[in-house]
């Protein structure tokens, strides 16, 4: 199992098999992370990576539509793509309200 923790849901944490979708983690335990269309398209769901990048499967080809070489050199991913492999913790910029 691996542990994910939602910097910016205030730390909440959750636990999910390996190699478990990103997004799919944070719909099921309510992690919080933005999103729309769950598929690689609209980019809303790009956060970062604080801790255990090395955790997260290679970045796909769709990633790149929407993170530049300096994202993706920050630790940001789009979490509908990222598939998480060990311990993770994560944030991104909250939506307005
Ligand atoms: S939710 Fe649209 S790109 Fe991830």
């Amino acid at each position: 199992m691996i542990t994910i923790t939602f910097i910016t849901n205030d730390g909440k944490q959750a636990t999910a098999p390996d190699n478990s979708n990103l997004l799919r983690v944070s719909l099921r335990e309510k992690g919080g992370i933005p999103f729309k269309c769950g598929g690689g398209l609209c980019g809303t769901c790009k956060c970062r990576i604080e801790t255990g990048i090395e955790n997260t499967d290679a970045v796909k080809p769709k990633e790149r539509n929407h993170l530049t070489p300096d994202d993706l050199a920050a630790g940001f991913r789009m979490a509908c793509q990222t598939f998480v492999l060990g311990d993770i913790s994560v944030s991104w910029v909250p939506k307005a309200r």
